[in-house]
């Protein structure tokens, strides 16, 4: 078996995904381990998630720097003094830079609490309850200059209750996101992710090229 991926994950609060990925990396044979975990705020759960499970930590506060790119070239720094070979933003709250971009092209992957390309940005429970839908969930996906946009690795989806509260609906997606984070790194962790263009597609274990649909039931 080959070496698992060395995986640089960055966060800004709590730090529930990381979480997720912390247990599935745990896991004997998961193909992916954290090397570094990096956040932009101080004295966050999300640190305190990672120093428990035995993972290095920084805290890189982007009000030390007079830029987005200063900001973003420490990062990177640590990152590859790491051996990061790939990054996850999970709860990442800042906007990159088209040099951080470059840096990671294809190497960088996201997690969005909405089914892109519907409601990017925020506040997408209380979004999606103000539209209506009748589905939502979250998506794992490579990161482009324009914010939450990018090759889709997967998606989840659950469904919205009519009695749904903001919370409720976050509470469930939440969820979702945890369960698909973790198959979507494993994905990528195994070679079976292959972006081109604007999209990604997903190898079968058995060889062939199929678009997969991925729930929280995987
Ligand atoms: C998650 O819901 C994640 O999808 C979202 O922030 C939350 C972080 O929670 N990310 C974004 O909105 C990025 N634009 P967590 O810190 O407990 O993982």
């Amino acid at each position: 078996m080959s070496d698992p991926l060395k995986v640089g994950v960055v966060i800004s609060g709590r730090g529930s995904n990381l979480q997720a990925l912390l247990d599935a990396c745990n896991a004997a044979g998961f193909p992916a381990d954290i090397v570094l975990v990096i956040s932009n705020n101080p004295d966050v759960e999300g640190l305190r998630r990672a120093e428990r499970a035995g993972v290095a930590t920084e805290t890189i506060n982007h009000r030390d720097f007079d830029d987005r790119q200063s900001f973003e070239r420490a990062l990177t720094a640590s990152m590859e003094r790491a051996g990061a070979e790939i990054i996850c933003h999970a709860g990442f709250m800042r906007i990159v830079t088209a040099e951080y971009l470059a840096h990671w092209h294809d190497r960088l992957i996201n997690i969005h609490p909405s089914l892109l390309p519907a409601f990017p940005g925020l506040d997408t429970h209380q979004r999606a309850l103000d539209a209506g839908v009748k589905l939502h969930g979250c998506t794992v996906h490579y990161v482009r200059e324009e914010v939450d946009v990018g090759p889709i690795i997967g998606q989840a989806a659950v469904p919205v209750l009519d009695d749904d509260s903001e919370e409720s609906l976050a509470a469930r997606v939440l969820g979702a996101e945890h369960q698909l984070y973790p198959l979507c790194l494993k994905l990528v962790a195994e070679g079976r992710v292959k972006v081109e263009g604007d999209t990604a597609t997903i190898k079968s274990a058995e060889g062939a090229d199929s678009q997969i649909l991925l729930s929280p039931a995987h």
